[in-house]
């Protein structure tokens, strides 16, 4: 029978590993496939093709994608029209691909994050001739728009704005992997977002490695302070946030947008990644320890509300106590809502890769520890302050570990489980907070 006969009754499985741009990437994969017929699966088991999509910005994400290639072994011999792709960061670096076939020859189909938007000609050409097919581009294509979207979520959408970054952190993957920035233009934006908000979606996230250096390719040029503007006129849509922005490129009219945007939502993501100015030019960061203090101090002041969280890095080359104790102090002076902490991890190709000094394990482990035990402090005093207040909610769904409650955020992005009614699904309702716990909040609606 030939492969592509009975293409209706066809299912795909999709592992995604990483960050939002992947997630994004995902739902474009799903959305090709369901356009040719296709349909979702959420069993490897019961799927005619599985796609990992895999990410790289730390050791462990990588050794989690060979973990499971290793398990698809046997579905493959028991199944052997089964068709395995792998895609993703992890595919764009240096010999990746040929490692992989390698390692696994029984994978059909390799292919990078430049490219994903041909997956169904990929597909097309195994299915005619059976041949293994590794197609990675060294370089991006610029924008390709259009491609359709299989969104997990029907209330609230990630858009992205913009694509991979300009900065060299110097222990990050990311430009190596994403390419340079490339910015949408805001019409195609704005028009996404219409009709997203014509489909029901009520919160939108602008999504970018580096959202605040949005607009600077673009003819003429457009400030992302304009975009968010222009963003919070579309009517009907009830909450944005973006994601993810650099300190180096907060610029006050950001702020002041916040401050004055009223579907904006009071929370900024703020990525500190050292707390040593020392530290923080050998991560090739370009903001110092004051002039980060100096940017969380205008936030606060102008967005009283304002929920801060960040990404750290602990045991980045050469950091001593004293460099460590400077991140703790940042952390004890802005006093985060919530921090991503990361222990640094070796990437090949990075500057930091080859730096000396590198940090023994055991070092790096005790001072993680020590700062999460800061940031959980500061997250559940900041919790705390939400008992008894009356927050504007917008439900997701219903409780992950409990059904018979629902689910959704403030504006400031805590997660609040809480007694309501199902019909809310999809709304924004008013919730008492009676109780905070460590990492989210409880209350019952307010009728
Ligand atoms: N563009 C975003 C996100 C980048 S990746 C930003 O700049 O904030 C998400 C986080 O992973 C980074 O903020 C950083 O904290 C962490 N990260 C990146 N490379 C890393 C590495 N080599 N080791 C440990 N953490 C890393
Ligand atoms: Fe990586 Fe830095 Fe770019 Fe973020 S800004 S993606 S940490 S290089
Ligand atoms: Fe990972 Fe790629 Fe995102 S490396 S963090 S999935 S941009």
């Amino acid at each position: 029978m030939n492969k592509q006969d009975n293409i209706k009754t066809k299912k795909f499985f999709i592992e995604t590993w990483g960050c939002q741009m992947n997630e994004e990437d995902s739902e474009k994969l799903s959305g090709m496939l369901k356009n040719i017929g296709y349909q979702k699966t959420s069993e490897k088991t019961s799927a005619d093709i599985i796609i990992f999509n895999t990410c790289c910005v730390r050791e462990n994400a990588e050794l989690k994608v060979y973990g499971n290639l290793g398990m698809l072994r046997k579905l493959k011999e028991k199944k052997p029209e089964l068709i395995i792709a792998i895609c993703g960061c992890m595919m764009q670096q240096d010999n990746m691909a040929q490692d992989i076939i390698k390692r696994f020859p029984f994978v059909d189909i390799i292919f990078g994050t430049h490219n994903a938007y041909k997956f169904p000609e990929y597909l097309n050409r195994v299915m005619q001739d059976g041949k293994s097919i590794i197609e990675i581009q060294q370089k991006e294509d610029g924008i390709v728009e259009g491609v359709p979207i299989d969104r997990e979520s029907s209330i609230k959408a990630f858009v992205t704005i913009m694509y991979g970054c300009n900065n060299f952190c110097s222990y990050c993957i990311v430009p190596y992997v994403r390419g340079r920035e490339r910015s949408r233009s805001p019409e195609s934006i704005e028009k996404e977002i219409k009709d997203l908000v014509k489909k029901g979606y009520k919160e939108i996230t602008l999504l970018g490695q580096n959202v605040n250096s949005y607009g600077k390719d673009l003819k003429p040029k457009v400030t992302f302070a304009n975009l968010l503007k222009r963003i919070n006129n579309v009517s009907g849509l009830d909450r944005l946030r973006f994601m993810t922005p650099h300190p180096k490129d907060f610029t006050d009219d950001v702020i002041d947008a916040i401050a004055e945007c009223d579907k904006l939502c009071e929370q900024v993501h703020l990525p500190i990644q050292s707390g040593s100015t020392r530290l923080l030019k050998k991560m090739n960061r370009n903001y110092s320890k004051e002039k980060y203090l100096a940017l969380v101090d205008k936030i606060k002041d102008k967005i009283p509300d304002a929920a801060i969280t960040t990404d750290i890095i602990v045991g980045f080359p050469g950091e001593t106590e004293d460099d460590f104790q400077d991140t703790l102090d940042v952390a004890k002076k802005v006093q985060y809502d919530s921090a991503f902490t990361f222990i640094f991890s070796k990437r090949k190709g990075t500057p930091a890769d080859e730096m000396k000094d590198q940090i023994p394990d055991d070092v790096k482990h005790e001072r993680f520890n020590r700062l999460v035990e800061v940031i959980n402090e500061s997250s559940a005093k900041k919790n705390k302050l939400y008992e008894g207040r009356i927050e504007e909610i917008l439900v997701e769904g219903t409780s992950k570990n409990d059904e018979s409650k629902l689910m959704g955020r403030t504006r400031s992005g805590k997660l609040v489980n809480f007694l309501g009614n199902s019909e809310d699904i999809g709304k924004l309702v008013k919730v008492h907070i009676i109780k905070a716990n460590s990492f989210s909040l409880y209350g019952e609606e307010v009728k």
